[in-house]
């Protein structure tokens, strides 16, 4: 669907930085390249960084130091944010609008043409099965088929790079492998995708290239093969609990450093 806008990675990332108001360092010093037309993922605990590290690149907190270049260009800039869709992890309906309005404020947001909204709107739909469902408010839409609608949304403009924030979690089976199958045709026809999720198989089933991160640091980057033969294990599973352990272990031991009187 698209081709690349440059030859610059989707995402890349310089020393980004974000210290909370009340003090507490999110993320630190953090590099990442995400290459274009990658599946990427993020897998971390809870806490470790992962909305963070994506609401800095969506603009939706401020940095407090380093750099965010998308296809090249500064994350801050209006062509810049027009090139990402993003389904937050919350799931942030407007409860007035119905499903179609939802989707056509969404297009004329981004500046879409008006008939070339509707035209997208209603492919969205009939890809998300929301058809039947064009005039139902969000409240009264299940939880599915809201975070169908939250895809969709994400869809509307075809941005090139599009960030999925623990887009199946309580999601039921069904409709996990039904996502999976549209998002991978998706990446197959050139969207770069970021994904987070708590579901190593869903990881492993759906990306190319895995970044570990806990405690706003980033712990590994490579293939889920690459990381098997890493920390030499024979399944994801292993792998994330072994290189979380590390990281908890040279947690403590950086805290006991620190505590320790010079
Ligand atoms: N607005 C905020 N103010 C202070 N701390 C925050 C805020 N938002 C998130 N945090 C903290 O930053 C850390 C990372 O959170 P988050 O990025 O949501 O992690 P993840 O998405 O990986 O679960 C957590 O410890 C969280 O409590
Ligand atoms: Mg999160």
């Amino acid at each position: 669907m698209h081709a690349p806008i440059t030859s610059a990675p989707a995402l890349e990332l310089r020393g980004l930085t974000k210290r909370y108001d009340d003090g507490f360092l999110a993320l630190e010093d953090f590099d990442l390249t995400v290459p274009a037309g990658e599946f990427f993922g993020l897998l971390g605990p809870n806490g470790a960084g992962k909305t963070t590290l994506i609401s800095a690149v969506c603009n939706l907190i401020r940095i407090s130091g380093g750099e965010i270049r998308i296809f090249g260009r500064d994350h801050q800039l209006g062509e810049a944010r027009r090139l990402i869709g993003l389904a937050e992890q919350d799931i942030n309906l407007d409860r007035f609008l119905d499903v179609e309005e939802t989707l056509l404020y969404h297009g004329g947001y981004y500046g879409m043409e008006r008939n070339r909204a509707k035209a997208r709107a209603k492919e969205m739909m009939e890809i998300f099965d929301l058809s039947g469902r064009a005039h139902v408010r969000a409240p009264k839409l299940s939880g599915g088929m809201r975070r169908r609608l939250l895809i969709a949304r994400a869809l509307m403009h075809e941005p090139p790079l599009l960030i999925l924030d623990e887009p199946t979690a309580g999601v039921d089976f069904e409709l996990r492998i039904d996502l999976w199958q549209y998002i991978r045709r998706l990446h197959d026809e050139g969207t770069t995708v970021l994904l987070t999720t708590h579901y190593l198989e869903e990881a492993e089933e759906l990306c190319n290239e895995i970044a570990l991160i806990r405690g706003g640091t980033l712990l590994a980057r490579d293939s889920a093969d690459g990381l098997r033969a890493t920390y030499e294990v024979e399944t994801l599973a292993d792998v994330y609990v072994k290189a979380m352990a590390g990281a908890a272990a040279s947690a403590a031991g950086s805290t006991a450093t620190a505590a320790t009187p010079a």
